[in-house]
Parts: C-alpha cells; structure tokens; sequence
C-alpha cells in the first residue's frame, strides 16, 4: 500500500534495539524535521490555502510526536543527544534537478515528503511487530497510522496542484530511485539508516 520498492530487512530491529538511546535521539529530530518542512512549505508556498491549512496542523502533530519521543527518553533516563545527519534523505533529495519552477519544486518536496512519510511508516511497522520492549511496540503501532495518514495526503497534494500523469511518472521514478539507495541502508540504529 505504500507502494515502497524494496522492503527493509527485519534483522534491523535487531540493530536498533540493543541502543533504544540512540534510534530514540534520532527519531526525535525526525519528527522535528517533519515540522520544520510543514513550516517550511507555508513560508515558500502561502498562496496553497489548502496547503497551508494542513501544514500548520501537521506542524503540531509532528512536534506532538517529538514530544511523545522526548518523554520516551526521559522516562527511560536518558538525554536526547545532538542532532545528526539524515544521510538517507540527504541523498533522497539529490533525485529531482535544483531550480525550475516554484510549482514544479513544491511538486518535488510534496513528493520527497510522501516518501519519507512511506518509509518512516514502514520501519515504524517493523518496531512495533518486533521490538521486546512492549510499550515502545504500541508506541510505533500509533505513530505508524499517523505517518500513513501524512503520507497519502503528501501525495494527494501532489497529484492535486501537479499534472496527474506526470506527478505519478516522477513518483515512480522516485520509488525506483529510493529502492537503489535503500540496498545500502538497514544496518544502523537509525530510523532511516
Ligand atoms: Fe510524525
Ligand atoms: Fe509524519
């Protein structure tokens, strides 16, 4: 249903779990990346109401998120580290070329948001049918209907204000393009890594 090209090994949550510390710090400042770019969008594209409503009640739901993932970690008795690279994303958003138009670019973030949505959701699934500590299980079980959510409506965005055709064709090649980078990555106790 998330229409990813290539599954993440399970063996990841093996990965993850012996340093919950580390994929919790990094999963906070996912979740503040995901409403640093719905702030982001509202600044560089006002005149989308329709974007900018739903982007200013995504900004709390993700900040919603990092606030349940902060309280994780301080419950567990330890401190969100420092913020660090998404290497995953960083090279994402090599995929479509810089400039053209300001349409085109909000088609291409609508577009790399889904994505990083239809990820998340999918190493949000693996935690929660995998991990022993329970409570962090359910915890990913709720967080991954909300990415889920964010995901389809990243793409309806897309395909809203885009070209249909041309909008899916780029979403196809997209897909096919994080599916080469992903043969790299389930190796390290990040969400994305
Ligand atoms: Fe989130
Ligand atoms: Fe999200």
């Amino acid at each position: 249903m998330l229409g990813l090209k290539l599954p993440t090994d399970p063996r990841w949550v093996n990965i993850v779990e012996k340093n919950i510390e580390e994929i919790l710090t990094d999963h906070a400042y996912c979740e503040q990346k995901a409403a640093s770019t719905a702030i982001s969008l509202i600044v560089t594209h006002p005149e989308y109401s329709e974007l900018v409503t739903a982007m200013t009640a995504l900004a709390r739901e993700e900040m919603g998120h990092f606030r349940m993932v902060h309280d994780r970690l301080l419950q567990r008795g330890l401190t969100l580290g420092r913020d660090r690279k998404d290497e995953y994303v960083i090279k994402l958003m090599t995929f479509f070329p810089k400039g053209g138009s300001r349409l085109s670019s909000l088609i291409h973030r609508l577009l790399y948001a889904a994505l990083i949505e239809a990820r998340s959701c999918e190493r949000f699934r693996l935690l929660s049918e995998n991990l022993e500590d329970r409570e962090l299980a359910e915890f990913y079980r709720s967080l991954m209907v909300s990415e889920a959510n964010h995901y389809t409506m990243f793409l309806n965005f897309a395909r809203q204000y885009g070209d249909r055709k041309e909008v899916d064709q780029k979403w196809q090649d997209l897909l096919k393009f994080e599916a080469e980078i992903m043969k790299d990555l389930g190796k390290s106790e990040t969400m994305h890594g």
